[in-house]
C-alpha cells in the first residue's frame, strides 16, 4: 500500500465536507467495493463516497439475490475494503434480517460495521416505519445513516420484482414522503434508486441532505454505480442506468484462457520464471540424493 503523505487532496472525506459539496453544486461519485483491490482502485480514482453494498451478495459472493448475505459476510468485505481506503467516506450496507427485528439489533448490527470494519457510516433500505424508526435508532446511538428508497432490492418481492418504483402519482408521493421522513429521522444522506427522474427532481428541493441516485436522473446530488456493473466484471447488460466503462470480464477471461493455452503448450513456465543454484551445490544434492 502507499505510504505517501496526507495531501489536502487526500484527506479524508468528511460529512461536512459531502454537504459543502452539495450546497457548490458539486456532483458527488459513490461506487461499491467489495474487496481491498476495488476498494484501492475506487481510493486512487478520487471517488467521494464508497458503499460496501450488499449488491456484494450478487457481484462477489454468487448469490441469486441480497436477501440471503450474512451479517458476517458483509463485515468480512467491509473489512478488506477499509484496508484499501484512505480519502473517501466509507459506508457499510445493513443486510436484510439485520436490523429490522428491533432498535437494539439495528444499534448491535450498526455498531459492528463501525467497530469491526471500520466504516464511517451505515445505510439502511426502506422508507416504511420500521426502517425510519431503525435509523432514527442508530442516529440516536452515534453512527450516521443513508437512507435508501425507491427501488429497494431487499424487499424486491414485495415491490413486485426488480422494476423501477414510483411511476405513479400515488406511488411518487409515498416515495417523497418516505425520503422525507428518513431525512427527519436524521439521515445524513439518502440514496434514490430507479425512480423516474422527473420524480427525483421533484422531491429534491425538499430534500437538505445529499442525495445519491442510482437510475434515478441528473437532479440529484450524485451518483452510485455497482462496482462490477460499471467495469463490466459480470455477464448481461444489467439494469438500464448502467453505463459501462470497462470490459474487465472478458479481459480476465481472455487472460486466463491466454495462461491456459501456455501452459499447455509448455510455453509457460520459461527459463526466466525459474530459480537457479550454485552448480556445486547441485551437483553435491544429486550426489546426496542417490544416496539416500
Ligand atoms: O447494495 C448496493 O450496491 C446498493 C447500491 C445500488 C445503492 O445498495
Amino acid at each position: 500500500m502507499s505510504t505517501a503523505p496526507l495531501t489536502s487532496d487526500h484527506l479524508p472525506v468528511t460529512l461536512p465536507r459531502l454537504l459543502e459539496k452539495k450546497h457548490l453544486g458539486e456532483p458527488l461519485v459513490m461506487v461499491t467495493a467489495y474487496d481491498y483491490p476495488s476498494a484501492l482502485a475506487a481510493d486512487k480514482a478520487g471517488v467521494d463516497l464508497v458503499l460496501v453494498g450488499d449488491s456484494g451478495a450478487m457481484t462477489v459472493l454468487g448469490y441469486e439475490s441480497t436477501v440471503p448475505v450474512s451479517l458476517d459476510e458483509l463485515l468480512m468485505l467491509a473489512k478488506a475494503v477499509r484496508r484499501g481506503l484512505r480519502t473517501p467516506f466509507l459506508v457499510g450496507d445493513l443486510p436484510f434480517g439485520s436490523y429490522e427485528v428491533s432498535d437494539e439489533q439495528a444499534i448491535t448490527t450498526a455498531m459492528r460495521f463501525v467497530k469491526e470494519a471500520g466504516c464511517d457510516a451505515v445505510k439502511l433500505e426502506g422508507g416504511g416505519p420500521t426502517s425510519v424508526a431503525r435509523a432514527r435508532a442508530i442516529v440516536a446511538a452515534g453512527i450516521p445513516v443513508m437512507g435508501h428508497v425507491g427501488l429497494t432490492p431487499q424487499t424486491a418481492t414485495a415491490l413486485g420484482g426488480y422494476r423501477a418504483q414510483g411511476r405513479t402519482a400515488t406511488a411518487a408521493t409515498r416515495v417523497a414522503a418516505e425520503a422525507v421522513a428518513l431525512q427527519e429521522a436524521g439521515c445524513f444522506s439518502i440514496v434514490f434508486e430507479a425512480i423516474p427522474s422527473a420524480v427525483a427532481a421533484a422531491i429534491m428541493p425538499r430534500i437538505q441532505v445529499p442525495v445519491i441516485g442510482i437510475g434515478a436522473g441528473p437532479a440529484v446530488d450524485g451518483q452510485v454505480l455497482v462496482f462490477h456493473d460499471l467495469l463490466g466484471i459480470r455477464e448481461g447488460r444489467g439494469a438500464k442506468f448502467v453505463q459501462r466503462y470497462a470490459d474487465i470480464l472478458s479481459e480476465m477471461e481472455a487472460g486466463v484462457r491466454a495462461y491456459a493455452a501456455d501452459v499447455r503448450s509448455r510455453r509457460y513456465p520459461g527459463p526466466e520464471h525459474g530459480y537457479s543454484m550454485p552448480d556445486e551445490e547441485l551437483e553435491a544434492f544429486q550426489h546426496q540424493l542417490a544416496q539416500l
